[in-house]
């Protein structure tokens, strides 16, 4: 008897996990400078999944904020809540510094579903007149250093994460990648956002567990809810102690034929300039199609004309060698 209820119990239990197993992504959120009541967009605990628009919702309040200099989008495709709570913290020791430093900082265990990058890549574009770039292997040569001041959305997009034994080699190969680009940035004043572009199916737990267990099932608990995150406050006011790597241009002449180059191949690489210019551009182009097109027409009306003159001219002389007949 006890046995037959164990086994209803399980097989319940199996189909409400079945029916309400969730895909989801964690999503990690720092930012340098402090931008106030990021969390007021979203549900106040991490007991059940966010919903991406609410957490899209939230990036948006922080790029309209602007207050950092690079934007770093860094897509782990696999990344699982396992992969960030504090037994992986060693995993992560630059990573979890830079998390440690940030003046606002949220941790999603669960969203359910994925972001949109290229929706945030080109908000930050358009809203704080950022300049894209893209590292799209474990390679940091592929941020060039730079001199000036303009914002930079940096998109890292990394292999997936692999499911043997190497998965938490791979987890400090990233990490140690996250901090070159970091360093290689001109300002310490950036946003850092890691998540996954492909969800992993998350089953329910009780909540009590949940709330009983926050080093299993929240992010980095120790860093993200850590006592003095109670109240939110500004961590960097004092940004010299942060030493700047300033690269040295050698020669200016290089800077400017550098600059010069990249304003010529501006117009068609980024988005922003095109999305301005492109009514103009497209207005032009049909107007200088509608004129080539009404010169066509008036061509083509000539010819008809002349030929309707030649056939009447021809039908004028048959007449008159009718009538001389
Ligand atoms: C998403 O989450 C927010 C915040 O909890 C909530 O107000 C909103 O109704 C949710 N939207 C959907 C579509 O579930
Ligand atoms: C940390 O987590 C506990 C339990 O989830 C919660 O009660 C507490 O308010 C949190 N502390 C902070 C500083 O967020």
């Amino acid at each position: 008897m006890k046995m037959k209820i164990r086994q209803i119990f399980l097989v319940l239990t199996f189909s409400i996990t079945f029916v309400t197993a969730l895909q989801t992504v964690p999503v990690i959120v720092a930012s340098h400078k402090l931008v106030p009541e990021l969390k007021s967009e979203i549900n106040a605990d991490n007991i059940e999944a966010h919903n991406v628009t609410s957490v899209t919702n939230m990036l948006k309040k922080l790029i309209t904020a602007c207050s950092s200099d690079e934007y770093l989008l860094v897509n782990i495709p696999g990344l699982q809540l396992d992969d960030i709570t504090d037994n992986k913290v060693e995993q992560w020791p630059f990573v979890s510094n830079y998390l440690k430093m940030a003046s606002s900082l949220v941790g999603l265990p669960w969203v359910h579903g994925t972001l949109d990058f290229q929706f945030l890549e080109r908000y930050i574009i358009r809203n704080c007149q950022a300049e894209a770039v893209y590292v799209n292997s474990v390679n940091h040569e592929e941020v060039a250093p730079y001199y000036d001041v303009r914002t930079r959305v940096i998109v890292v997009n990394l292999p997936p994460l692999p499911i043997d034994g190497s998965r938490d080699g791979t987890l400090k190969e990233y990490d140690e990648l996250i901090r070159k680009i970091i360093r290689k940035l001109p300002s310490p004043h950036y946003t850092l956002l890691i998540t996954s572009d492909v969800t992993t199916t998350t089953h329910p737990v009780p909540h009590t567990f949940i709330r009983s267990n926050p080093d299993r099932f929240e992010i980095f608990n120790n860093i993200i809810n850590h006592s003095s995150r109670a109240t939110e406050y500004e961590r960097n006011d004092n940004v010299k102690n942060v030493d700047p790597i300033w690269h040295k241009p050698k020669h200016t002449n290089d800077r400017y034929l550098r600059n010069k180059k990249k304003d010529e191949i501006h117009f068609f690489r980024d988005n922003e300039l095109w999305m301005k210019y492109q009514q103009l551009v497209t207005t032009v182009i049909v107007m200088i199609l509608g004129l080539f097109m009404m010169k066509i027409i008036s061509i083509f009306g000539n010819i008809k004309q002349w030929i309707i003159d030649k056939k009447r001219k021809n039908q004028l002389i048959i007449e008159k060698n009718k009538k001389h007949d």
